[in-house]
């Protein structure tokens, strides 16, 4: 079956089994991977993108579902001259991030969370971040990135 979609402001159509999952779609048929597979079971957060605005988790949603939607990956997040996204800049400078495996989805987690929540306090962030898992960085430097972030963003 075909779906047609916008990923990071182009127009795809994609063919594929009903049972496609969007981030298999993103990843083996797109070669957007940056957007991960930790868990495959909606649990880690590795797979988040956004759709319409809102973070979702990929590997819970199906190609099908995406009929007609915006979606945005990690890739689509730099600006035009390919500079990093306020987030992402973040990130790097807040340290947010050890091996990076859980990162781009904790980066459109947090894009999404300062959209909804401009001003969200360190104990909103990590309530809002419960969905995105991190092995490595025991989060407190997640929590100061995505402050930072948002002010950023604000900005
Ligand atoms: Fe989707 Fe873990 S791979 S939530
Ligand atoms: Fe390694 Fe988060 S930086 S899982």
């Amino acid at each position: 079956m075909q779906t047609t979609f916008t990923v990071n402001g182009k127009n795809v159509t994609l063919e594929a089994a009903p049972n496609t999952l969007l981030v298999q779609a993103l990843r083996e048929q797109m070669h957007l991977t940056g957007t991960h597979v930790g868990c495959d079971t909606a649990q880690c957060g590795a797979c988040t993108v956004l759709m319409n605005g809102n973070a979702i988790k990929s590997c819970n949603v199906l190609l099908a579902q995406a009929q007609g939607a915006q979606i945005t990956t990690i890739e689509g997040l730099a600006k035009p001259d390919g500079s990093m996204h306020p987030m992402q800049e973040a990130f790097k400078n807040c340290h947010g991030l050890q091996c990076g495996f859980c990162t781009p989805g904790m980066v459109m987690s947090a894009v999404n969370l300062c959209q909804q929540k401009p001003d969200a306090s360190a104990q909103e962030i990590r309530h809002m971040l419960e969905g995105n898992l991190c092995r490595c960085t025991g989060y407190q430097n997640i929590v100061v990135a995505v402050q930072q972030g948002a002010a950023a963003m604000k900005a």
